[in-house]
């Protein structure tokens, strides 16, 4: 698990947060702004400090719109990638997955919004700031296992993981990509809706956000 402070936000703080940052210009401060980063006033930068804390209160809104956008997604697989990241997620949870391994199955793929291509290093920067390291890594080397597979029949190597041998999240990838993403793409498995992980979605992205 994670060290991660975990805290929640009211639906009243969220509704705050969305009116607050969503103000044009600069309601409030009265000092001199300036036209250039490099002329901002401390007081300034805590100003606008302020208006970033209220910002992280709508992350997990934005990170569900990004999975329910999912559902568009189909890329010639018999499930749309909602689908498959509901029932990696469903898996991991029937599996006694962590709480941070439950929604980094929700969002391993989130990537795929903007393009399959380096879908998993996106996915993990995003996930970074609120989840444990052993969530962020599976989600940015999921391909390299992921590979097992079927790299052979797009004439990669299939045993790509082999890299990564001896690290101390290579135990929690392979149960990742074997037993819940490469196995979550069939119609008749009994998936979790999005409404099922929310609650867990809103907790994580709650947390306070490490940088770096
Ligand atoms: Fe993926
Ligand atoms: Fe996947």
């Amino acid at each position: 698990m994670t060290d991660i402070d975990d805290t929640t936000h009211s639906a009243t703080e969220i509704a705050a947060a969305r009116e607050r940052v969503a103000q044009p210009g600069s309601p409030g401060f009265d000092g001199v702004i300036g036209g250039s980063m490099a002329e901002f006033s401390s007081e300034y930068m805590t100003y606008i400090e302020d208006y970033l804390d209220a910002d992280l209160k709508l992350v997990a809104d934005r990170v569900l719109d990004m999975l329910r956008s999912m559902g568009e997604l189909h890329q010639g697989f018999a499930v749309s990638q909602l689908d498959h990241v509901l029932q990696t997620a469903t898996r991991a949870e029937r599996d006694g997955a962590s709480e941070d391994m439950i929604v980094a199955s929700l969002c391993h793929d989130i990537g795929k919004t903007f393009s399959n291509m380096n879908h998993p290093a996106i996915a993990a920067e995003m996930l970074r700031p609120w989840v444990s390291d052993e969530a962020y890594w599976v989600v940015k080397y999921h391909q390299d296992f992921q590979g097992r597979h079927y790299y052979a029949r797009i004439g990669m190597d299939p045993e790509m993981r082999r890299r990564h041998l001896g690290h101390e999240h290579y135990e929690m990838a392979e149960r990742f990509a074997d037993d819940w993403d490469q196995t979550a793409f069939d119609p008749n498995y009994p998936t979790e809706p999005l409404e099922h992980f929310e609650p867990l979605v809103r907790k994580v992205f709650a947390r306070t956000p490490r940088r770096g």
